[in-house]
């Protein structure tokens, strides 16, 4: 078994589905590869110890630079607030390990592209945690756009609705522009944008409103509220090439929606349609279809779908949730590293994506257009 040591830089609530994530590609997939964990480094000693026995990590440290200075890690995985990705991301590359960063890659533009610039120089791979695209229907989906069942793409609405995020949610990082970068728009709508250029294609302009509901939260603890100046809606408008346009919505506020992190595709010949509340399930219409039978039906993901082999079961429907999307995230990473390929989405994307939501931001503050090209 080839055992590819990971340290990790964090140990909220992200970081379990990593540390299943690695721990499950071969029991999944019954390949020659996995992960192992061998560190953990968190804010302080207390923290990292009780992430350490979470986790089952045989090593902690209140210091992330002994993580990055480790001789024995080779893959570094930043799963600190957003604000933090920065300085341990490209310290982790200079020291030439390979690194996962979660999403967004940083909380602004600028060091959004710094981190890409280095990664650029460096010869390690890089990943950002835009899980989704591992959901073993969106990477259908985006199969059969590319072999052209959709004909040409017109539309595609994109959005992740969520409804915990109401006046009693407690004012965290994630409620801070200066440490988050955006609300709703970075927490949800990061993954709404990739979708959107994982999908369909890279947008050219885009038209913002973002909004901010709750000017107000009690921070964790205390009886008096304090400001939150971040977005918890946001919607926009984005213009890709040969008149597709995408619309991209992002709430924390949406009651009813658990995880709609979904999407629409139309094209010229035929429609898409999928929700993370049913991960098993793609909706297709085929245009083409006779008329007496035209309708959305629905594919079931199994066997025969990419990552189909890590199903218990061979049997279609039989269930893959956000787990397994990590899971099959991390098995992509280690194989990129073992055949020394490129694994997509790299820095590249996580700055993409990053340089969309300061768009989108822009956008919604002087009412007007934004260019991206
Ligand atoms: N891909 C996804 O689906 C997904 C889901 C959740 C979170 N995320 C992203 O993951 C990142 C972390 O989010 P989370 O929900 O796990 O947050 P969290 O607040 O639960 O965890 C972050 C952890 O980092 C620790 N930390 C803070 N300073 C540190 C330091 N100097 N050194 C080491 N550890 C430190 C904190 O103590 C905390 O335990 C964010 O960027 C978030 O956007 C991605």
């Amino acid at each position: 078994l080839a055992k590819h040591t990971v340290g990790l830089i964090g140990g909220g609530q992200v970081a379990r589905s990593h540390a299943i994530g690695f721990s499950s590609i071969p029991l999944f997939y019954g390949s020659q590869i996995t992960g192992q964990i061998g560190v953990v480094a968190e804010a302080t000693e207390e923290l990292a110890s009780a992430a350490a026995a979470k986790l089952g990590i045989p090593r902690w440290t209140s210091d992330w630079r002994t993580v990055v200075s480790d001789a024995n890690v080779e893959i570094v995985d930043v799963l600190t607030p957003t604000y933090l990705h920065k300085e341990s991301a490209i310290a982790a590359l200079e020291a030439g390990k390979h690194v996962i960063c979660e999403k967004p890659l940083a909380s602004n533009e600028a060091d959004a592209l710094e981190m890409y610039e280095v990664s650029k120089r460096s010869r390690a791979k890089t990943l950002v945690g835009f899980n989704y695209r591992r959901v073993p229907a969106v990477t259908l989906a985006r199969q059969m756009i590319q072999d052209g069942r959709l004909g040409k793409v017109h539309y595609i609405k994109s959005r992740f609705m969520e409804e915990w995020g109401g006046p009693a949610f407690p004012l965290t990082w994630r409620f801070k522009k200066a440490q988050a970068g955006a609300g709703a728009l970075a927490d949800l709508g990061s993954h709404s944008l990739d979708m959107v250029r994982f999908l369909v294609g890279e947008p050219k302009e885009v038209s913002g409103m973002v909004s901010n509901l709750i000017p107000e939260r009690y921070p964790p603890g205390e009886k008096v509220k304090a400001r939150s100046d971040v977005d918890d809606q946001t919607s926009a408008i984005l213009r890709l090439d040969g008149g597709t346009i995408a619309e991209v919505s992002a709430s924390w506020v949406a009651p009813g929606r658990k995880v709609d992190l979904g999407f629409e595709v139309h094209g010229s010949e035929g429609s898409l349609a999928f929700t993370m509340e049913r991960p098993n399930e793609l909706d297709y219409y085929d245009g083409r279809d006779p008329k007496e039978v035209q309708g959305f039906r629905t594919i079931y993901f199994g066997p025969a779908h990419r990552y189909g082999s890590s199903l218990l079961f061979s049997t279609p429907g039989m269930g893959t949730g956000y787990v397994d999307s990590v899971t099959n995230q991390m098995r992509d990473f280690l194989e990129a590293i073992e055949s020394d390929k490129e694994c997509s989405p790299t820095f590249y994307d996580g700055w993409k994506v990053s340089r969309l939501i300061r768009a989108i931001l822009e956008s919604s503050e002087k009412r007007t257009w934004i260019s991206v090209e």
